[in-house]
């Protein structure tokens, strides 16, 4: 299975940070949050990733290249943990390649710009904006991976989901669920809505960003229409196959972090470094002595 993941968008909600380096590539303590976002695709099994980008972001193709002069460098200065890390960034058996969305058409047209690079393959979508990984909790890790097994098992479409306020629903993709699903397991939808209003939510379950898809969905993505906000979406894509294919919906496993607003932001660093046995004492520290 591949994994697309759309890195095309400006992230006007992380300007002026976003202005001259990719939202992606704003860093999460030690690491750009791109990287968090391949890490989970590369433990969940996926070892081909597809980068839906645009022209001015080749600095997430960048960090993810080698780097032979600084490679050497380091070497040469022995300085053998700092080589280990930037060697890690991209494991050896992992193929990153990016196809590009010239227009900014919305997730679904995204998506089918990668539809010639992912070739027949299922595919898992894993938006960056939105982090499941924290490195140091028990089990998110785990989501994607369940995702793809139990899609492997059933033939079913998976897609992530986890509990918002109704107030929320208007930001989110939401799934039309009438059931009951306990969390890390899957239950079959009767569709999604994208950003319905709070009258008309069919339930208050959202979209996460993360997808394990069959190769079905092509068909569905070039038939695409604008929808929410002008844009053709993934959620349309995905609410017409449910009329023809069993979908389910996956209620994820911990929580989700969204950092592609400011404030999500900081409060997901905030509780990676009181989380990361490597940062805790500094940030107690600091938090303590600003009282
Ligand atoms: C996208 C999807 C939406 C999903 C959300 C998760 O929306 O279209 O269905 O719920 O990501 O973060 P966006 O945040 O790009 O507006």
């Amino acid at each position: 299975m591949k994994a697309i993941i759309p890195v095309a968008g400006f992230g006007t909600r992380m300007l002026p940070a976003s202005k001259a380096i990719p939202k992606e590539m704003i860093t999460l303590l030690d690491r750009p949050l791109i990287q968090y976002v391949i890490e989970e695709a590369y433990l969940a099994g996926i070892k081909e990733v597809i980068l839906v980008t645009h022209t001015t972001k080749s600095a997430i193709e960048n960090h993810f290249d080698t780097n032979f002069e600084l490679e050497w460098q380091l070497e040469q200065k022995n300085k053998c943990d700092i080589l280990a890390s930037v060697r890690s960034v991209c494991p050896p058996d992992l193929t990153i390649s990016s196809v590009r969305q010239s227009k900014g058409l919305g997730l679904g047209h995204a998506i089918l710009c990668a539809k010639e690079a992912a070739s027949t393959d299922n595919i898992a979508v894993l938006l960056p904006d939105v982090l499941i990984n924290n490195v140091l909790s028990n089990h998110s890790t785990d989501n994607l991976a369940t995702m793809i097994n139990r899609f492997d098992n059933t033939g079913f479409a998976q897609v992530m989901v986890e509990s918002v306020a109704q107030q929320d629903v208007v930001k989110y993709g939401i799934a039309d669920f009438k059931g009951q699903v306990e969390q890390g397991n899957s239950g079959r939808v009767n569709g999604f809505v994208e950003k319905p209003d709070v009258e008309n939510a069919p339930s208050t379950l959202a979209v996460v960003g993360r997808y394990v898809l069959p190769k079905a969905i092509w068909s569905y993505l070039e038939k695409l229409e604008p929808g929410a906000g002008g844009e053709k979406q993934l959620t349309d894509a995905i609410d017409a196959l449910v009329k023809d294919e069993v979908v389910e919906a996956f209620y994820m496993t911990g929580k989700s972090h969204d950092c592609g607003n400011i404030e999500g932001y900081v409060s997901t660093f905030v509780e990676y470094a009181l989380k990361d046995e490597r940062y805790a004492g500094c940030v107690k520290r600091a938090l303590q002595s600003f009282g």
